[in-house]
């Protein structure tokens, strides 16, 4: 095993080839940099024209991020439709090219090219659909839809009249998809009738009808149709998209936007209380989505991209939908898993749609590395041009084995740090302008500053060679303006800890060269195959459990998703640790979450580490969980420190 200090020893520089194609190279991202940070107004006042407006701006920025008047503005005067800047403005050029390839789980179904003119079509019978059912410029809509067309027409179509979308992933169950509809007060539900993915379906229509029993009885539900499975039907209630789609009007007028008009809520999990609904807006996020996707990627015109993510993560929005088709792009859009119906799916699609950017996750690489390299090397993966990794660090071994059996170390790797609060790329090695270094974000993208904090004052710590808490100076266009219904949240979850900074969460160490490795995230958030959990999230679904009477749950490294989660449950008195129970308690979370949130281990424990104030000591059961005995720090401030004995000698087998 390579040490990831050996591994950082190395350096990438990009091939010659890679330079000259490049949209940026070295010295044309430091002169746009410093032009970017010394001037943000200026910069983003020319960059903001890469997308069309109805009613150009003439106010470019206006940010304060005082705690308690937190204002974010971007283009603030500027009117513009997304719908319009992804499709309309494509159709003179580009009708006939294909926006959309799509990839169906099952690689012996066929696959659909969407040309731009279709796609304006499918979107505006959307729209027209959504109209007719009462959707209203400023209305919610939630989209609880397989990887099929129909996500990306249902997106374009909420755009198209300013209705604001919440995607709710398809791995989310109907509480957690009831809790999303209830907490935005949406008016429609988009589903389907089920969801194939590796082979298997879940039924979503079924769980929409589970979910809408817990919401107001007004809320009505769109179904496409996607296995032609059976469902059960509510009239009044229920509307057939497939046969209303037939009806539906060709064109529907894109409506006229503020620039900071909501374009979509997007939930994501915190190290507190339920997840919070992140909004972003219209104008700065567009402008933000496309220059990222063209210059992080090296895209280029005719160029076929694929990003593997779901439309459910910020990453499906910014990175298949927005970002390129804002571009004019081709757009790859896969509904299936990377092993079904065997490890080399990726590559074989790779191959059959001749791929030239491919972005995915860690977790992902990892899994596919350990089924060997003859997955890889069977197929011809000659079309790739760029590599992207995203959702978390990236280990030299699963870098390196990207880099050397996928990219044949001819293909530049982006690794791309950003948040669902960012709206896109933060920090990546541009391909034409970076030496890369496996596991390493290496540079801020253009007015991007961040900084790095001492944890405890707060202070910045400037030179190289150091490493803090990572927070963001100043804003960029692409940046979330608020939680929904809940600015005061927003305030304090990113603008109350470190004054007058956006606060990430993450940890990071900037190197001796002025890199930016990110090093974790230093709150109780933690990362499971590149989806963000709260471990309170799964606290208070363990304790729901009638058995359950406290619970605390922490992340433990784990070698394919990167992190696990590990639960210390300790039961009510009358009850007794079993394995029927631990079972019924997995169910039970997958069943209040969903079952990205399955637990990877159940420890019993009759008593948690608690400070004689009460508070649990989470960095104890950390260490355990990591099974680091030896470290577990000063013990000596609990109430009762024989807890933590039996704990360690009780830990689970995983
Ligand atoms: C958290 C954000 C942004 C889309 C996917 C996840 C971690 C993300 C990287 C990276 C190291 C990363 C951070 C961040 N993360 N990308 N390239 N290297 N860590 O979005 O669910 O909002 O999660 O993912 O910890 O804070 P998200």
């Amino acid at each position: 095993m390579t040490t990831a200090a050996q591994a950082e020893a190395k350096v990438f520089p990009p091939s010659a080839e890679t330079v000259a194609r490049a949209h940026v190279d070295a010295e044309k991202y430091t002169q746009m940099y410093e032009a970017s940070v010394n001037d943000p107004v200026k910069f983003w006042g020319e960059h903001g024209k890469r997308i069309d407006w109805i009613k150009p701006y003439t106010q470019v920025k206006d940010v304060n991020y005082d705690f308690g008047s937190v204002k974010i503005n971007w283009y603030a005067d500027g009117t513009l439709n997304v719908s319009a800047n992804c499709l309309d403005r494509h159709l003179k050029t580009r009708g006939d090219q294909t926006a959309i390839i799509w990839e169906p789980d099952d690689p012996n179904d066929e696959a659909q090219h969407i040309t731009y003119a279709e796609l304006h079509r499918r979107t505006c019978r959307m729209a027209n659909i959504l109209e007719s059912m009462g959707v209203r410029k400023g209305d919610r809509v939630v989209i609880y839809l397989p990887m099929i067309p129909e996500a990306a027409y249902a997106m374009l179509a909420c755009a198209r009249i300013g209705a604001i979308h919440s995607i709710v992933f398809a791995g989310f169950s109907p509480d957690a998809l009831a809790a999303r509809v209830n907490g935005c007060d949406a008016k429609v539900i988009i589903t389907a009738d089920e969801a194939p993915r590796g082979g298997r379906k879940t039924p979503l229509k079924s769980n929409a009808d589970a979910a809408l029993l817990h919401c107001k009885d007004t809320v009505k539900c769109l179904v496409v149709k996607r296995t032609g499975g059976q469902t059960t039907w509510i009239d009044g209630r229920d509307y057939d998209y497939n046969e209303m789609a037939l009806e539906a009007d060709d064109y529907c007028a894109p409506a006229e936007m503020n620039a900071e008009d909501p374009l979509f809520i997007l939930y994501t999990s915190g190290s507190t209380g339920q997840p919070k609904g992140v909004v972003h807006t219209t104008g700065g996020y567009l402008v933000y989505a496309a220059m990222t996707h063209e210059i992080t990627f090296d895209y280029h015109d005719g160029d076929i991209y694929w990003c593997t993510a779901d439309v459910g993560w910020v990453t499906g929005h910014s990175y298949i939908v927005y970002g390129p088709l804002a571009n004019g792009a081709t757009t790859l859009m896969f509904e299936g898993v990377p092993t079904y119906p065997d490890a080399s799916r990726f590559w074989q699609v790779c191959e059959k749609h001749k791929v030239n950017q491919f972005y995915t996750a860690p977790t992902a690489i990892r899994a596919l590395m350990g089924q060997g390299n003859e997955f890889v090397e069977k197929c011809d993966l000659s079309s790739l041009k760029t590599l992207g990794t995203v959702g978390e660090p990236i280990n030299p071994e699963a870098w390196n084995w990207y880099n050397d059996v996928v990219g044949k170390g001819k293909c530049p790797i982006v690794d791309t740090w950003w948040q669902t609060e960012t709206g896109g790329h933060m920090m990546t090695p541009l391909p034409g302008a970076h030496a890369t270094k496996p596991g390493s974000a290496m540079k801020p993208f253009f007015g991007v500053q961040p900084v790095v904090l001492d944890p405890q004052s707060g202070v910045e710590i400037t030179g190289n060679g150091v490493e803090g808490v990572l927070c963001i100076k100043d804003s960029w266009p692409g940046q979330m303006r608020t939680v929904w219904g809940d600015h005061e949240r927003f305030e304090k979850t990113y603008f109350s800890d470190y004054k007058g900074y956006y606060f990430t969460g993450d940890g990071c160490r900037r190197d001796e060269d002025g890199d930016y490795w990110i090093t974790g995230r230093v709150d109780d958030v933690i990362n499971v195959s590149g989806h963000r959990m709260g471990t309170a999230e799964v606290e208070s679904a363990l304790v729901a459990h009638a058995a359950v009477a406290e619970a605390a749950v922490v992340g433990y490294p784990h070698e394919i998703k990167g992190q696990g989660i590990y639960c210390y449950v300790t039961l009510m008195n009358d009850r007794e640790p079993s394995d029927e129970l631990l079972k019924e308690l997995r169910t039970w979370v997958r069943t209040e979450i969903g079952p990205i949130a399955s637990p990877d281990v159940i420890q019993w424990a009759p008593g948690l580490p608690k400070t004689r104030s009460g508070k649990i000591m989470r960095r104890i059961l950390r260490k355990i969980a990591e099974n680091d005995f030896g470290s577990l720090g000063d013990t000596s401030t609990l109430a009762d420190p024989s807890v933590v004995e039996d704990l360690i000698a009780n830990r689970a087998n995983k």
